[in-house]
């Protein structure tokens, strides 16, 4: 069984994971041809095109989201004390469960705006700050930062921003994906769906790795502690996070694609470079180190982190990371679901009973 490893689970037009050549190709476009090159928006419309009826125009997909956000807005209100107090994830997902399910246009825009507006709120509510209301007219990129920090955004702030979220938007049936495409099998509804990504998304195992990659970087503080420190937690017995991944057997591309972003970034800052350069440091070291101690199993940097290096970079506490990734991956959380009610059917494996045999009557 192992986590069903190289079982195909469902056929998409959507994306493809090689893990073998370290490609990630979303829609017939290489990840090198998307990040950094082409808004959120933009991307959106070519994961849902020919997914959903009613899908707008590109040229409107960035006033459509707009809407949707400032419609996505008003369900800050049940935004209450209790739930200031939980973790962001949390406050998001109630908030999403909110929305009415269906599988219409309509429904999926909402959907696809929601955590844009719903994880700024989260994390200002647990600084005890009221939530600022999107403004309709800017990209869905700057004004997540916008709302998350009260000012419009530098341009290359917003801009990194956008390569992130591209980034990460769809990447073939990994944990949340596949649990998304489940729920819609039902014909739930793609809230449904949805709410059934965020849930798979939350667990360290698949979403919440870069905060601990930033507790790796302040443990270590400078570079020239990072070997002494890398191999003091390998003989403790820890795991490097932002290293290994269950598919690639080379270098994430993601991660490249958001070094890039970071390196973008760090031209108009005071402090990121030298976070970049301490991030640079460990990476180089964590990767001759696993070389040395793990020859036979490739373990190369993964998408966490520079993901971890970038979010905060652009302002966002880590607790409340995996929140900016449902933000990106709700695209592709909504494509599969509709993928999977065009094409596919019930989704209902069967399992292998081990237990022990019915008694015998007396
Ligand atoms: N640091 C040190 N050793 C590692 C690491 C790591 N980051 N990753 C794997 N290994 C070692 C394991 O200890 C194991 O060694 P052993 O055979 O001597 O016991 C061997 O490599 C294989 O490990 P598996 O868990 O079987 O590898 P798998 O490919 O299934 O795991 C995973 C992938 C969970 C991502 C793993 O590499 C890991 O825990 N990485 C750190 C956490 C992390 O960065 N997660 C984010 C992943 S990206 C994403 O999900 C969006």
């Amino acid at each position: 069984m192992d986590g069903l490893r190289d079982v195909v689970a469902a056929e998409t037009v959507l994306s493809d994971v090689d893990g073998q050549a370290g490609r990630l190709i979303i829609r017939g476009f290489t990840l090198d041809d998307l990040a950094g090159r082409i808004a959120y928006e933009s991307a959106c419309h070519l994961l849902l095109d020919g997914m959903i009826e009613g899908l707008p125009e590109p040229r409107r997909m960035r006033a459509r989201l707009g809407e949707a956000r400032a419609w996505a807005f008003a369900e800050v209100a049940a935004l209450d004390k209790d739930l200031a107090g939980r973790p962001p994830l949390d406050v998001v997902r109630a908030l999403m469960a909110r929305l009415p399910d269906g599988d219409d246009i309509d429904v999926a825009l909402r959907l696809l705006a929601s955590p844009a507006v719903f994880a700024p709120a989260a994390i200002r509510a647990g600084q005890g700050l009221a939530p600022i209301a999107p403004d309709p007219a800017l990209g869905h990129a700057a004004d997540m930062l916008r709302m998350l920090k009260g000012t419009p955004p530098a341009p290359a702030e917003a801009a990194a921003l956008d390569a992130y979220l591209v980034t990460i938007i769809d990447h073939g049936l990994n944990a949340s994906t596949f649990a998304a495409r489940v729920t819609a099998s039902t014909l739930a509804g793609l809230t449904s769906a949805a709410l059934a990504g965020i849930s798979a998304l939350k667990g360290p195992l698949h979403g919440g790795a870069p905060g601990p990659v930033i507790d790796m970087l302040d443990g270590i503080g400078a570079p020239e502690n990072a070997t002494a420190w890398l191999e003091a937690a390998l003989d403790r017995g820890d795991r490097l996070m932002g290293f290994g991944h269950g598919v690639y057997r080379v270098r994430d591309p993601r991660a490249d694609a958001l070094k890039a972003a970071v390196r973008s970034l760090a031209e108009a800052s005071a402090e990121l470079p030298g976070r970049l350069e301490l991030a640079e440091a460990v990476e180089a070291a964590a990767l001759d180190i696993l070389k040395r101690r793990k020859p036979d199993r490739p373990l190369n940097t993964n998408v966490e982190f520079y993901t971890a290096v970038l979010l905060e970079a652009l302002g966002f506490p880590h607790h409340a990371f995996t929140c900016v990734f449902a933000t990106g991956r709700i695209c592709g959380w909504i494509a599969h679901a509709r993928e999977q009610v065009l094409s596919g059917r019930l989704i209902r494996p069967s399992s292998h009973y081990v237990g022990p045999a019915p008694r015998q009557a007396a």
